[in-house]
């Protein structure tokens, strides 16, 4: 029976409901370790397999394709399509995917709210040392109210510069400007349609960057973002201010960053995501005015169900011969 349906390598664990709806429909190589798999594994599915379905992490580089054409002897792969399950695609070498002939897809959509909900808390776990304190009390350390232990920055009336005005930043701007009664500033690669009459776009990213007391970061990762918020950028910042990261890793020069949180002008910093996962910078770890979560920024059972399930709509449309909803190549 199973002979007759595609096989598809699935590289982590998905939620049950996602596992079970795959199941139903190919012949499923899952990954019980949840152990990533490495190059030559990735390879072997492009290779071997009819559909790949990878995640974030998931190091589809140009050796893993070369190495995919290394194993078929030059012969076209047997991949159909690579379903991604998530929104960001930078783990893959779509040059190469392209030129492999093999389509890739994306979850876009689905995740937003949750993103940028995460980011809304970041945003005020950074800005009010929350995990900070939440430390000292789990220590065993704490005293008491002090009246001047731990104080923060109000949100309430403060501007908040988004980098990136596509779907994530633009619900952070929605949840932080009606639930915290935020200033709104952004700026975006391409035109913004119907802009809210709260929002203003900044005159460039160093404007933004001077006029924001928290920035938050939601642009995909390429070439032109790689250390976008480098050195220079950082010291634009207002002295106070909050950086906040739910985008990718690589936009921000992480050695810079310690800096500007060790010596100013940053007060804190709210990361999700790291540009060596799941490896964090050194000096990242040794600061206590920095928030580090683990790339969590869709982690709800709604969302990542959701994100299972709309890859694998992709996966059927490509294999049945249609045009997937999200292809991204
Ligand atoms: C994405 O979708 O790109 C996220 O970073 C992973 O959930």
């Amino acid at each position: 029976m199973d002979a007759d349906r595609p096989t598809l390598v699935v590289t982590r664990r998905l939620p049950a409901a996602v596992e079970a709806a795959l199941g139903a429909r190919y012949a499923c190589t899952f990954n019980p370790s949840d152990v990533p798999l490495d190059g030559a594994a990735l390879a072997t599915a492009l290779a071997t397999a009819d559909a790949l379905m990878p995640v974030v992490g998931d190091r589809l580089d140009r050796a893993a394709w070369h190495a995919a054409r290394d194993l078929t002897g030059g012969a076209p792969l047997r991949c159909r399509v690579v379903a991604n399950v998530g929104v960001g695609v930078d783990h893959i070498d779509l040059d190469a995917a392209r030129v492999a002939g093999v389509p890739v897809t994306n979850t876009p959509d689905v995740l937003t709210e949750d993103t940028a909900d995460l980011a809304l808390a970041l945003l005020l776990m950074a800005a009010r040392r929350l995990a900070a304190g939440e430390r000292l009390v789990r220590a065993g350390r704490w005293a008491g109210l002090a009246p001047t232990g731990f104080l923060g920055t109000s949100a309430a009336g403060k501007t908040l510069g988004i980098v990136g005005y596509g779907r994530i930043g633009r619900a952070l701007a929605r949840k932080a400007h009606h639930a915290l009664g935020m200033r709104v500033r952004y700026v975006s690669r391409g035109p913004v349609r119907d802009a809210e009459s709260w929002a203003t776009a900044a005159a460039s990213l160093d404007a933004l960057l001077a006029e924001s007391d928290v920035v938050s970061l939601h642009c995909p990762a390429t070439p032109e973002t790689r250390h976008l918020i480098d050195a220079a950028a950082l010291a634009r910042m207002r002295p106070g201010s909050v950086l906040v990261n739910t985008a990718r890793g690589s936009v921000v020069d992480e050695a810079a960053l310690a800096a500007a949180l060790r010596d100013g002008p940053l007060a804190a910093a709210g990361l999700d995501v790291y540009e060596h996962e799941p490896a964090v910078h050194p000096a990242l770890l040794a600061l206590d005015n920095v928030v580090l979560l683990p790339h969590l920024g869709s982690a709800t059972v709604e969302t990542r169900t959701a994100m299972g399930m709309r890859a694998l709509a992709n996966l059927d449309a490509v294999l049945a011969g249609h045009a997937p909803p999200d292809r991204v190549t």
